[in-house]
């Protein structure tokens, strides 16, 4: 069975055996916990995607301590790049970077390019530090469920899988990081997160953003981005509004037309007490969104113990982390979601 430890010493002596011996670890990372194993062993790699049952196209982020590490993996890494990065690093940003040949095809699934990021937790730093590989690290979730953002969530998914969960308690941002493509100037968002546009301009003259994020029909430039993604048992429904008043009275039609479902409900702090049900979370402030990603996948997750029909959840506006925030509700939501104004 899978063991839950924290991360003293002695246990990360145990972490750094599993690693080296190709075993897949669950990892805490300051956005959601992560499936870790030697991202430069093709054995272990393949023990991720069986793990998540992923789909075999979807390439893996490698997770380093250092610069010196990352050197070895990619090219193009200047002094002036650095400087750019060191505005975001460590933290909640991977990068799209031309792969060296040392990296097996299995994390890349065969692009010529590879996804790099630098986490912020210390306890994921310690665990690549004294590994001395890149971390191989897809979020902790089984495929196409709601990212994992504490270790009881993990072991939902991961009981019997994997040998170790390392807690290290509720990750501080709960969502993923942003991916950016360096390959081609303007650098190009494939994957919105905490990090938003507005937070690249202050470096960067222009940042595009992958149109297939904003548009239909589109292929994205991220593979991982045509999945079905961050779903939850129960279906998921979406109501914005700028009147907060609009949803709370949208809720309460739904509420009393639908008396037979069991109806669970995420709403803003403004207007909770507007609706009355036993099944209702709260998504913090409307004018604080930080609280919101930190509360969305494990909530999700929540009310699918409850085993409700139904998550209705009140939207934010699509701007800054706002935009992150909707990707990920939207996927959630499989596209279910209804403007009031
Ligand atoms: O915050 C995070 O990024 C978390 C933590 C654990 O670090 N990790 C995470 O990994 O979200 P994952 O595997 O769930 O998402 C990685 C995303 C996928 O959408 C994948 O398709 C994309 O990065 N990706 C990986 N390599 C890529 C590449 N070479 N080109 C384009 N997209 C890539
Ligand atoms: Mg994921």
């Amino acid at each position: 069975m899978t063991k839950i430890l924290k991360p003293n010493k002695e246990n990360l002596t145990e972490v750094k055996k599993l690693i080296l011996q190709d075993e897949v670890v669950a990892i805490p990372t300051e956005t959601v916990y992560g499936l870790g194993a030697n991202g430069l062993s093709s054995v272990a790699v393949n023990k991720i995607f069986k793990a998540k049952n992923r789909p075999q196209d979807n390439p893996l982020i490698l997770h380093v301590s250092d610069y010196e590490m990352m050197e070895r993996l990619v090219y193009g890494l200047t002094d002036e790049l650095k400087l750019f990065l060191n505005n975001f690093w460590p933290g909640p940003l991977t990068v799209i970077m031309k792969a060296k040949k040392i990296i097996p095809k299995e994390v890349t699934c065969s692009l010529p390019t590879v996804a790099i990021r630098m986490p912020k937790n210390e306890i994921a730093t310690d665990i690549i530090s004294i590994c001395n590989v890149p971390i191989a690290a897809p979020s902790a979730n089984l495929s196409g469920k709601p990212s994992c953002t504490n270790a009881k969530d993990v072991l939902e998914d991961m009981n019997g899988k994997i040998p170790l969960i390392v807690d290290g308690g509720d990750c501080m941002i709960g969502i993923e990081s942003t991916v950016l493509d360096l390959t081609t100037k303007p650098y190009t968002i494939l994957r919105p997160g905490f990090y938003t546009k507005e937070d690249f301009l202050k470096f960067e003259d222009e940042i595009l953003i992958d149109t297939a994020l904003v548009k239909d029909g589109q292929i994205p430039k991220s593979p991982g981005q045509k999945y079905k993604h961050y779903a939850p048992k129960a279906k998921v429904l979406v109501l914005v509004s700028d009147d907060r008043k609009k949803v709370s009275f949208e809720i309460s039609k739904i509420l009393k037309e639908n008396k037979n479902l069991k109806i669970g409900i995420f709403k803003f702090d403004q207007t909770i007490l507007d609706v009355d049900s036993e099944n209702i979370l709260s998504l913090g402030s409307i004018f604080n969104l930080e609280q919101m990603s930190k509360v969305l996948f494990t909530g999700l997750r929540d009310f699918d113990k409850k085993n409700v029909d139904l998550i209705i959840v009140e939207g934010c506006k699509e701007e800054k982390l706002g935009f992150s925030i909707m990707n990920r509700l939207k996927k959630s939501a499989s596209g279910n979601i209804k403007y009031l104004d």
